[in-house]
């Protein structure tokens, strides 16, 4: 790592470890009555508590130093300004482009992008607003009630979060279906109860070529066409794309495509007309909401100070956890099971974005980037893997979302979903002592010997840091809101590390190896010598299993 500044700056994060280390957070709480609001952001409703971390004033100082010395603001600038930050694709990355509900011109190459995003906006809603009263009908007359979305990654995660996330906002004539995964299983299981009649399928795809999308939209295609009949598959398609010419090869009409541009990343892609299956279930105005939620952060995130500022402090924290402490994961547990899917979502942002091992210039990055992200609703999660994140021998940090209020949901088991929430926050961060182990052990009437066997198991170390979300409800614009934010923590996180996060080369190996491969899978008699021993030998085994 060439950039002295930034190795000052961790240098000093580094020196400083050492001081905090020797506090507890508790502690920090009872030394400071105002430690929640020092330590906490507010947007209107919405907060990100971040006080249980084991941080202070001067961690604080270094953090917003460090993002100094790496340019944030700059390069905050940078992107925002249109420059082609995707330095690999030559491309800018301006999905902020797609929510910029009440903010000037976006200039792409000389142009404004603007009108065209308008008018693609308008075209989805109208066309949303057609399949959701009727008036849009299949080839036969009859309404559509289910939309199918074939998409993978970027042009499937997003909005099958999404729907799930706002069901109770969602038209409950409707019913949303999402397709992505090339094991005819997935395809098969959700054809099974559908009625081609009333069946509209969406192939969503930037590319139009990627093979799982593609093989799952012919076998879409003839179902529609062996039930109804070729001339029926122009009813019962639409697609989303920014390869209008090979959309226009697969035989969807004009009228039924959306577009988008190359300057909107797959992963970023659900503010664009890939969120149309969005559209369909929560109506043009929700969407517009939910827009509305990611413009709410975008004016934030390029306005307040870096420390009063959400997705930089979010970022910070995780930089500090991933280098200065060498924490290799990070969880996120939405305590709301709607939000099921919002770590899956979250998987591809950060972990597409940041999982690179080399700077924007292309030499060794020097220092761990981003880490392994996963997550699961509470409460499950605390009946599964929580033991480890309590007791385990590594630590990693976890991001708590939570809703002040439900939607739709029983009140008393929402107290209840908050409390466990509250209450795993305060357990990472509180732990348990020996000492007070053996006290407890002792009001129940243990014996020394009894005491001394067991306490060492009921001994939490504590210090596990987290941060909570809290918002009044989950309803589309906090959603957009929560989605901005960890798009742009993503995006500072990137300007520390120095790398570009809004390429993705580490998938194409194996998409080139499969390209070779299927055919040798396909055909029992194509020769396997020229592949190494173990994909020789399994290929092999398979073949003598499956003929
Ligand atoms: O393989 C990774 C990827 O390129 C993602 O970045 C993208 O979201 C996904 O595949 C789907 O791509 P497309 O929308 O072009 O089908």
């Amino acid at each position: 790592m060439t950039r002295p500044d930034v190795r000052a700056a961790f240098a000093a994060l580094q020196d400083h470890r050492r001081d905090i280390e020797k506090r507890r957070t508790i502690d920090l709480f009872a030394a400071d009555s105002d430690r929640f609001a020092r330590f906490s952001l507010r947007l209107d409703d919405f907060l990100f508590d971040f006080s249980k971390h084991r941080a202070d004033a001067r961690t604080l100082e270094l953090l917003v130093a460090l993002a100094r010395a790496a340019k944030v603001e700059e390069r905050r600038a940078a992107l925002f300004a249109g420059e082609k930050v995707n330095l690999t694709e030559h491309r800018p990355a301006l999905h902020m482009a797609l929510r910029n509900l009440d903010g000037g011109p976006v200039v792409v190459d000389g142009e404004d992008v603007m009108p065209d995003v308008r008018q693609v906006r308008e075209k989805v809603g109208a066309f949303a607003e057609a399949i959701r009263s009727g008036a849009i009908r299949g080839a036969r007359g009859d309404a559509l009630t289910d939309i199918v979305n074939i998409g993978i990654g970027g042009s499937d995660l997003g909005p099958a979060m999404a729907v799930r996330a706002l069901s109770p906002f969602c038209a409950p004539h409707l019913r949303l279906h999402f397709v992505s995964n090339v094991d005819g299983a997935d395809l098969g299981d959700t054809l099974k109860g559908l009625d081609p009649a009333r069946t509209l399928f969406i192939i969503s795809s930037k590319t139009f070529t990627t093979q799982e999308t593609m093989a799952n939209a012919a076998s879409a295609r003839k179902f529609i066409a062996d039930a109804l009949g070729e001339a029926a598959v122009s009813d019962h398609f639409a697609a989303v794309s920014t390869r209008l010419d090979k959309v226009a090869e697969f035989g969807i009409r004009p009228d039924r495509v959306f577009g988008f541009w190359d300057w909107v990343g797959g992963r970023y892609s659900m503010w664009s007309a890939i969120g149309l299956s969005l559209v369909i279930a929560i109506g043009a105005k929700g969407f517009k909401d939910f827009l509305r939620g990611g413009q709410d952060i975008d004016q934030h995130f390029v306005s307040a100070p870096l420390e009063k500022n959400i997705p930089v402090m979010m970022a910070l924290l995780g930089v500090w956890r991933r280098n200065v402490w060498n924490e290799p994961a990070q969880l996120v547990i939405p305590y709301d099971q709607r939000l099921a899917r919002f770590p899956a979502y979250l998987q591809q942002l950060d972990m597409e974005s940041n999982g690179k091992s080399v700077t924007r210039g292309g030499a060794p990055v020097g220092m761990a980037t981003g880490p392994f992200l996963f997550g699961e609703p509470g409460t499950n999660g605390q009946h599964a893997f929580f033991q480890l994140l309590h007791q385990g021998t590594d630590i990693a940090p976890i991001d708590f979302l939570v809703a002040a209020e439900p939607t739709d949901a029983d009140p008393g088991h929402h107290a209840l979903l908050v409390a466990n929430c509250l209450a795993q926050s305060e357990a990472m961060m509180r732990g348990r002592s020996r000492a007070e182990v053996e006290e407890i052990l002792a009001g129940q009437g243990l014996s020394k010997d009894e005491i001394a066997a067991l306490a060492p198991h009921k001994v939490f170390a504590g210090e596990r840091p987290t941060s909570t979300f809290m918002y009044r409800r989950l309803d589309p614009r906090t959603l957009g809101r929560l989605v901005a934010c960890y798009e742009h923590k993503v995006f500072v996180q990137s300007v520390i590390w120095d790398i570009n996060p809004f390429d993705q080369w580490g998938v194409e190996l194996g998409k080139e190896l499969c390209n070779r491969l299927a055919p040798i899978v396909q055909d029992a008699a194509r020769n396997t010598s020229a592949l190494d021993g173990s994909t020789a030998g399994l290929i092999g085994w398979r073949r003598t299993l499956a003929g």
